[in-house]
């Protein structure tokens, strides 16, 4: 796994677009006239709404066009107010601070794919979607919601691949069957799912004796970890840096590094957007984060600060 180097970018809002019921698909460009970096279908990026508020999007246009980035926000009335500010202060003509692209959710090759998408988690795999088809693969996509009304995109993908695309719509009773879905899976096959946690939750479950790799999510929200494998305090020694500090068990690492000074990047602070990763040297890592499959998690090369902690008494990082 690489370590990420972020670009940074002002960008200007050029159009916003209801595209289902409290979601806004938002356009943007280079307040500079340039052009964005290149991305893969599976990448979200940061959006600063304002200082310290930060939220990360996952990109649903066309990774061709890199003169404009598209994401599509969900207006949620109980969050914690950076889609109130999407849908209610910006305009067409506003700025602001962008970064990224990351990629946590990297779409493979494969001769099928199952997706599997549940209410705003469509966005990612949109743009999946266009590279299945255009590679020539086979694929279905399974797509979840209250209502038809309030998934966004879901008309045009039933229009466009009808033999392809099967919409369920909780308000008139469809529901979806995931077992039913993930029984004709096979070695040819790939699944990738994004939505909330119950439908991440409930693949996981049906997929725990698949072959590592073959169900891939992505999540908005933390998952549950329970407690911490240690309680009490640990040592985090900076390689880079040259210190070595403690972490308290009411501090994360996040926030111990940043009081001693060492910059490190960050967004979400949940464990969700793989903004913090950061190289392990040595020690044994409690990872808690969203991010990383079982098999990342595993090879203790990477952890997410903001989240994981120590699962020994010291951890040397690259820092
Ligand atoms: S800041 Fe998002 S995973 Fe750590």
């Amino acid at each position: 796994m690489t370590v990420h180097v972020l670009e940074e970018f002002d960008a200007t809002v050029t159009e916003l677009a209801v595209v289902a019921s409290d979601v806004l698909l938002v356009t943007l460009e280079r307040a500079d006239g340039a052009v964005f970096p290149a991305w893969s279908p599976g990448a979200h990026i940061d959006l600063v709404l304002s200082p310290g508020v930060e939220r990360q999007y996952s990109l649903c246009s066309d990774p061709a066009d890199t003169s404009r980035w598209q994401i599509a926000v969900l207006r949620e009335a109980a969050g914690r107010g950076g889609s109130e500010f999407v849908h209610t202060a910006l305009s067409a003509g506003h700025t602001l601070r962008v970064r990224g692209p990351l990629n946590h959710f990297v779409f493979d090759e494969s001769e099928r794919y199952v997706f599997v998408a549940g209410g705003i988690g469509i966005t990612p795999l949109l743009s999946m979607i266009r590279a299945a088809d255009a590679a020539g693969a086979d694929w279905t996509l399974a797509y979840a919601g209250r209502s038809e009304g309030a998934m966004a995109f879901a008309r045009e993908l039933r229009a466009g691949h009808p033999e392809r695309v099967d919409i369920y719509a909780s308000d008139v009773g469809e529901r979806l069957a995931l077992d039913a879905l993930f029984a004709d899976v096979d070695d040819s096959t790939l699944v990738y799912c994004c939505g909330p946690t119950r439908l991440l939750d409930a693949a996981l479950e049906l997929a725990h004796d698949w072959p590592s790799g073959r169900l891939r999510v992505e999540r908005f929200e933390a998952r549950d970890v329970g407690a911490p494998v240690r309680e009490e305090s640990f040592e985090v020694e900076l390689e880079l840096s040259g210190l070595t500090l403690t972490v308290p068990p009411e501090k994360t690492i996040l926030e111990v590094v940043e009081e001693a000074g060492v910059l490190v990047l960050s967004s979400c602070r949940e464990g969700t957007c793989g903004t913090c990763e950061t190289p392990v040297l040595s020690g044994e890592v409690d990872h808690r984060d969203s991010v990383l499959t079982p098999e990342e998690q595993a090879d203790n090369e990477v952890m997410m600060i903001c989240v994981s902690r120590a699962a020994c008494p010291r951890l040397v990082l690259e820092l």
